[in-house]
């Protein structure tokens, strides 16, 4: 009996992928500006990385104007922003690939200087990110995190109906499914996680009541486009812009568990050992594996991503733990990564300093095998 690898072929919800090279959600910030509107640039990138029957996850997008933390992040909730997205998904499906969306809002992880009307960022409670940790204003000077604002009960529909707006743009964008960002600290997993919700209402406590806002953020979004259009992506054991879960088994077991019988696209996560990938080149030891854990409790399609090799991918694959495997940093570097993972040829290393903002370079200039490398 052949063992599954990379290569074989993968029923994600409607989409039949050729090969299980996904391609990982990552914030560029090239986006136009002011619109916040994906730009030819982007499409170009996204374009360069597309295989027929490959499945790209686009980069994380906020979903509201208050969403955002970082400049430069494309939205998904304006006409110019489903258009310029709209060219995106075009240029992917050209050549054959598939699409999805990262659904995002920043919460706390934000800074006044981005919010409308320069008020606070909002959270399921008013706990800052701890101190030693340090962000930009949205012109660009480092600055600390400011305790943000507690959400009002009545707000957290407003929210969840951001999601479903969003989801909807994104269908009228031409994607092949969205992805709820449930993962490294943002809005959503500061409602899942004790530190970061000490709330008493419905939406705080409990960890049924922790993972209230996810599960009608996910409904909402499945009203929209059917459950298996629809991914969730998770940090178990995370420890991404000051999130951790103290006991994480007991919560993200509950939360597995309340995802299941929805009949998703699939279950996304970031192994902990690569927490913080986007931040700095860390990569934690003697930390639990999300895919060893969890995949026993998933009935559905498991994606996994974080410091893996084509060997330690293929080998997660045949053993059972992963689906497909989700290649962030070294897809940025290789925009052929399913070819030389195939292939078994040298991958180009990747330049951490063009990861965020910028023009072309770092973005569109990597080399396609065999070709030369950038001056
Ligand atoms: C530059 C950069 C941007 C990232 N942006 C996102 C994002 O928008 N959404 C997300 O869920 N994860 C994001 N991540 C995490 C990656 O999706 C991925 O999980 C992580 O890099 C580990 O995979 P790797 O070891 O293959 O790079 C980002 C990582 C990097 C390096």
């Amino acid at each position: 009996m052949n063992l599954p690898s990379l290569f074989s072929p993968l029923q994600v919800g409607p989409c039949r992928l050729n090969h299980r090279v996904v391609m990982a959600p990552l914030t560029r910030m090239r986006a136009e500006r002011p619109s916040l509107a994906p730009r030819p640039l982007n499409a170009e990138y996204y374009a360069q990385r597309a295989t027929p029957g490959g499945l790209i996850i686009a980069e994380a997008s906020p979903v509201m104007a208050g969403g955002f933390g970082n400049p430069g992040v494309p939205g998904i909730y304006s006409e110019a922003q489903i258009k310029g997205w709209r060219n995106v998904v075009d240029a992917v499906h050209a050549k054959g690939g598939f699409i999805f969306l990262q659904l995002w809002h920043v919460g706390r992880v934000s800074h006044s200087s981005f919010q409308p009307g320069g008020l606070l960022p909002v959270a399921p409670s008013a706990v800052p990110i701890a101190a030693e940790l340090k962000t930009m204003t949205a012109d660009g000077k480092p600055a600390s995190y400011e305790t943000p604002r507690a959400l009002e009960i009545a707000e957290v529909a407003g929210i969840v109906e951001a999601f479903r707006r969003a989801a909807s743009n994104a269908m009228k964008a031409g994607f092949d499914g969205v992805e709820i960002h449930g993962a490294n600290g943002y809005l959503i997993e500061q409602f899942l996680q004790s530190r970061s919700n000490l709330r008493t209402d419905q939406y705080g406590g409990s960890i049924e009541n922790r993972a209230r806002f996810l599960m009608e953020i996910t409904q909402a979004v499945i009203g929209v486009w059917g459950a298996n259009r629809v991914g969730v992506r998770l940090s178990p054991y995370g420890i991404a812009n000051d999130s951790g879960e103290a006991d994480p088994m007991p919560l993200y077991t509950h939360v597995v568990q309340a995802l299941n019988p929805l009949g998703l696209a699939y279950l996304h996560f970031i192994e902990p050992r690569s927490s913080g990938a986007g931040r700095a080149e860390v990569n934690h030891q003697n930390v639990p594996s999300a895919m060893v854990l969890f995949r026993p409790i998933w009935n559905g399609v498991l994606i996994t991503a974080g410091g893996f090799t084509g060997e330690t991918a293929n080998a997660a694959i045949a053993e059972g733990h992963a689906d497909a495997i989700a290649f962030g940093r070294i897809f940025i570097s290789n925009p052929d990564l399913p070819r030389r993972l195939r292939e078994g040829f040298p991958l180009t290393p990747y330049d951490r300093a063009t990861f965020y903002g910028g023009e072309e370079k770092g973005y569109t200039d990597y080399p396609l095998y065999g070709e030369l490398e950038p001056a």
